[in-house]
């Protein structure tokens, strides 16, 4: 049952989440750092894939990005201005391991440990995610997440950077979206590795997941008190009509896009449903990896975007559903649908099927194509709507009693959205990629406001 809910109309003010709860922003190291050929840095997947001709919208790649890697002082400058407590960020493998094994690179470990010290002089508490998809190009040339050795390449990235960051990170991150890297990666081919086999996206989830797994208990033992979670991208799923067909559909669809990341790391292994729809295709699983996939979380990270409606579709997709525009919906300029409603009710399934001790929001934002005026200002109303909104979302299933601890807004700064390029602007901060310039949008000026007020 709900509580007293607050009038809908009445704006949201800080003081209607507790005291402790934490506020931030987030970011990733191949969206934001550039100075790809810096300091030892080795290759990425994401090198290699921006390389491709028709791969990215632009034709262009994360090399210069944000230009992050030297200007960070000034980024978190602002965003301590912004108010923020917490800043999420993530760690380039490649450079801290070139060769993705073996020989560590120190220029790597000094620059995040830096970055670390940064964030902390300013009073801002680090949120490290280790894999935010930017996978060494010497371990994709040995198969990549598709090979079982990945899993131990892994664990030692995740021991290497807790040994040399865990005196001062407490909150750490496995991965970012496991369906991004293995169904994206592996079987669309929109991200890098541009791989396109279902059977190949399927054991690579496997061995991501496994991977998280075996780096818990590795992150607990280097870091004392830590927190660990990992971040996954989950969907409101509806059926696209009211036939059976599509419900069905939905249902089946559920189990891949959703229950199987939730099942296993909630010791259920995966859905029974999903995996007898992938008949031959579905992942070799040895023995104890699903034990190892259940390794206790201290929180459960949720990415939200949209909700998605859902049809039968023979032959459109190995499990026969497709994914439906809906009419008359409001979208982003990436068209993506706005669901503020989505968002609770996704929480409160969260919390009615999984029941976990702590979610926190790892990311929430929108993309609009922002357009600065002549007076430097940019005028995102509608971003600023949008996280309002979300906001009202999150404290609705607050009231309801999910155990939300915390928001971390997407983006800090407009930055390489990927195979969409710099075409898409997600930031809170406005970046002008021929000068580097940074200007702060209206939206971080409503957040800033929201979070200084009472
Ligand atoms: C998420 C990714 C993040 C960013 C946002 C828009 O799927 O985790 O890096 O691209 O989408």
């Amino acid at each position: 049952m709900s509580l007293a809910q607050p009038k809908p109309s009445a704006p949201l003010r800080r003081s209607e989440f507790p005291a402790s709860f934490r506020w931030g922003c987030a970011t990733s190291a191949y969206q934001v750092e550039g100075a790809v050929l810096e300091d030892g840095r080795g290759e990425s997947i994401w090198d290699r894939f921006c390389a491709l001709p028709g791969r990215i919208a632009d034709g262009s790649s994360g090399a210069i990005a944000c230009d992050h890697y030297h200007r960070w002082p000034a980024d978190l400058d602002r965003l301590r201005a912004l108010g923020v407590g917490d800043y999420r960020f993530s760690i380039a493998w490649p450079r801290i391991l070139p060769g993705g094994r073996g020989a560590v690179n120190a220029r790597g470990l000094d620059f995040y440990s830096r970055l670390v010290d940064g964030l902390l002089e300013r009073g801002i508490q680090p949120w490290v995610t280790l894999y935010h998809w930017d996978l060494p190009q010497a371990l994709q040339d040995a198969g990549g997440w598709t090979s079982r050795d990945t899993v131990a390449a892994f664990t030692e990235f995740a021991d290497v950077v807790s040994r040399r960051l865990g005196d001062r990170v407490r909150h750490w991150i496995t991965h970012n979206e496991p369906w991004c890297t293995a169904f994206l990666g592996h079987f669309e081919g929109t991200h890098a590795p541009g791989v396109r086999d279902w059977r190949a996206a399927l054991q690579a989830c496997h061995h991501v997941l496994l991977s998280h797994g075996t780096a818990v208990p590795v992150l607990r033992a280097n870091v004392p008190d830590a927190r660990v979670g990992i971040a996954l991208s989950l969907h409101p799923l509806v059926p696209a009509s009211g036939s059976a067909a599509d419900a069905l559909a939905t249902q089946r669809f559920d189990g891949l896009r959703n229950r199987w990341f939730l099942d296993p790391l909630n010791g259920r292994g995966y859905p029974k449903d999903a995996w007898a729809a992938c008949g031959a295709d579905a992942p070799r699983v040895q023995e104890g990896d699903f034990e190892a996939m259940a390794a206790p979380l201290d929180f459960l990270g949720v990415n939200y975007y949209f909700p998605e409606a859902i049809a039968h579709a023979p032959g459109a997709h190995p499990l026969s559903v497709r994914v439906v525009a809906r009419p008359n919906v409001e979208r982003t300029d990436l068209g993506w649908e706005v669901s503020p409603e989505g968002l609770t009710g996704l929480l409160l399934r969260l919390q009615r099927e999984y029941a976990p001790a702590r979610i926190v929001i790892t990311e929430n934002g929108a993309s609009y194509d922002d357009v600065v005026a002549a007076d430097g200002s940019v005028a995102d109303e509608r971003r600023r709507t949008y996280l309002q909104r979300h906001l009202g979302a999150l404290r609705d299933a607050m009231l309801r009693g999910v155990p939300v601890h915390g928001y971390f807004a997407w983006t800090l700064l407009d930055n390489f959205e990927w195979a969409e390029g710099y075409t898409r602007r997600f930031g809170l901060v406005h970046v002008d990629f021929s000068t580097q310039e940074r200007r702060l949008k209206a939206s971080g000026a409503w957040l800033r406001d929201f979070l200084r007020g009472d």
